[in-house]
């Protein structure tokens, strides 16, 4: 089918705390093949893998240091192609998670680069003189870290937007680009069935971003020649293959969306913005714990509904690998009755939308965030980073205050490994797991939810049916029926045919629906799906997180 990525869920699978099938504490390939009976079940599509290369190890796989082999603690390629065949077996797709726009400093080419300023690679990374004395500019990289590190063997400095062991490569070399490009073709030729394309939109510098001229440096996304980079992979790899592929794109507006992802584009078939992901920042971004004002999210979500339709294809996603959990972020998962409705609404809320949801794992299952006691119970570099600038060096917070900044938004919520089990490792590990368990697993895990028809994990399977069933929920209009109210979020999707009217509570209160009168007219409707039992009508009064869905025939 042409665009079947528009039908599609994608799971996204975080290998090192999926399943530990040997029992070292870290998941492995294996234990990913073990599980694709319950991905199955789940009715997902698409698993996007993130990275499973070889790596440095400084940011959990976003450093590669060998495109073309596993990491070990993953496995073999032989666990992988055993995974891509499993797979395929049960009609899922695998899209694997690539990151170019740098690699790990233990990758061969950096190796070469760094030796000698004539070395042949020297030019495959972004390599400049100081500025008297000083890095060449003011940059600050994305993890609190200046972007500049200085190498005594040449006497330079390199750039890093990330770690410094994530030296930036340098798209203006075009041989680095043809070896990027024969790269992605040899797994595309494996028959894996796309990409993710982290941080895509960093790839170009701006021309202040990397001068040495002492200045402030500048914002790297969207830079002049991303789009020419882009249009040439797609030419030289994508397009010889019917293949999904997203990129991650900071940086991005509805507009900017179209260039990159534009029905015509010859780019990418959709992006993830992260435009939803700030509307609870705070002064110093991400690290505070500041609850989102529901109205932000109406702004920009029905922003990207309307600025894409007919353009561009959405990517729907609450949370992932660097993100918070999505209940304890968007919903509430402070009762056992709060956290189930809000998990089930938030999963609703976004599925009716338009455009390919992606679940996180263990979204399915409500998983929430996890309470970290200290700083020697976290593993992530971003948080390391962030406690030293923003509570060592500028002292803005307190010990206390950034840990819970921390426990509100730091990437490690997501990365606690998944809840198979109430057991000891909570089915995911016989040995220590590489990071703690969230406490939580007695209660919350997939044992418990696979059989129970009211489960999250059940409500999950019923909605991402629906989506199969219905065209109007890839196809139909959005339109929004209660831009101004601040606790409920009522969107309807039109078609010639039909209309479908989603309504979700964002609160613990009840809340009128008098609002969706006018809108049902003399229509027939019917109940698809709703997380409270009784067959409500759709004026009827909203419960706590209660969602509902109709749809209405004239
Ligand atoms: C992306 C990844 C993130 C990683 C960063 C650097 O944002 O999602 O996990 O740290 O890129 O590769
Ligand atoms: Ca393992």
């Amino acid at each position: 089918m042409a665009d079947w990525w528009k039908k599609s869920v994608v799971y996204q699978v975080y290998p090192r705390s999926f399943m530990d099938a040997n029992g070292d504490g870290i998941g492995d390939l294996k234990g990913i093949t073990q599980k694709l009976d319950y991905l199955a079940e789940l009715g997902v599509d698409v698993i996007w893998l993130s990275p499973i290369y070889q790596s440095g190890g400084t940011d959990a796989g976003y450093d590669i240091s060998d495109y073309y082999a596993i990491e070990q603690e993953f496995g073999t390629m032989a666990d992988f192609d055993e995974l891509l065949l499993e797979a395929h077996r049960r009609g899922l797709k695998i899209v694997m998670d690539l990151v170019v726009n740098h690699t790990s400093d233990k990758h061969a080419w950096f190796q070469e680069s760094r030796m000698d300023r004539n070395n042949p690679k020297r030019d495959y990374y972004i390599w400049r003189d100081g500025h008297e004395g000083q890095m060449p500019n003011q940059m600050m990289g994305y993890f609190c870290e200046p972007a500049w590190e200085h190498d005594a063997k040449t006497d330079q400095y390199y750039m890093h937007l990330f770690t410094i062991g994530q030296p930036d490569l340098n798209w203006e070399n075009k041989q680095m680009r043809e070896e990027i490009y024969t790269m992605m073709n040899w797994w595309l030729q494996k028959g894996i069935d796309g990409f993710r394309m982290d941080v895509i939109s960093c790839i170009s510098k701006p021309a202040k971003a990397v001068a040495s001229d002492g200045g402030q440096g500048m914002d790297c996304t969207n830079g002049p020649k991303v789009h020419a980079c882009l249009k040439e992979m797609h030419e030289k790899t994508f397009s010889n293959y019917d293949c999904i592929t997203v990129g991650e794109t900071p940086g991005v507006t509805p507009d900017i969306a179209v260039q990159y992802a534009g029905f015509d584009a010859n780019e990418l078939n959709m992006v993830f913005q992260f435009e939803l992901m700030d509307v609870d920042s705070g002064p110093l971004g991400k690290w505070t714990t500041q609850r989102y004002d529901l109205l932000d999210v109406k702004r920009t979500i029905t922003r990207w509904q309307e600025g894409l339709f007919n353009r561009a294809w959405n990517s729907l996603y609450l949370g992932n690998h660097d993100q918070p959990r999505c209940v304890s972020r968007w919903g509430d998962d402070s009762t056992p009755l709060y956290w189930e409705k809000s998990a089930k609404m938030l999963c609703t809320f976004l599925h009716m939308l338009q455009g390919t949801p992606y679940v996180y794992q263990g979204d399915e299952l409500g998983m929430t965030n996890v309470r970290l006691d200290g700083l020697s119970e976290a593993r992530d570099v971003e948080i390391f980073n962030a406690y030293r600038l923003y509570v060592e060096e500028q002292q803005v917070f307190t010990h206390d205050e950034m840990m819970a900044n921390i426990n509100a938004r730091g990437r490690d919520n997501a990365r606690t490994p998944m809840q198979w089990n109430d057991g000891k490792g909570a089915g995911f590990t016989q040995g220590d797991p590489w990071i703690k368990i969230n406490e939580n697993h007695t209660r919350i895990n997939a044992q418990k939810q696979v059989g129970d028809p009211d489960s999250i994990f059940n409500y999950y399977k019923q909605v991402i049916h629906l989506r199969k069933a219905y065209d109007i929920i890839t196809d139909g209009a959005y339109r929004i029926l209660d831009a101004e109210n601040p606790n409920v979020y009522t969107y309807a999707r039109e078609d010639e045919n039909a209309k479908l009217l989603v309504m979700c509570n964002f609160t613990a209160q009840e809340q009128s629906a008098d609002h969706v009168v006018a809108y049902l007219g003399q229509g027939k409707y019917k109940r698809l799906i709703g997380n409270y039992a009784n067959e409500s009508s759709p004026t009827d009064a909203l419960q706590a997180y209660e969602a509902r869905v109709y749809l209405i025939e004239a």
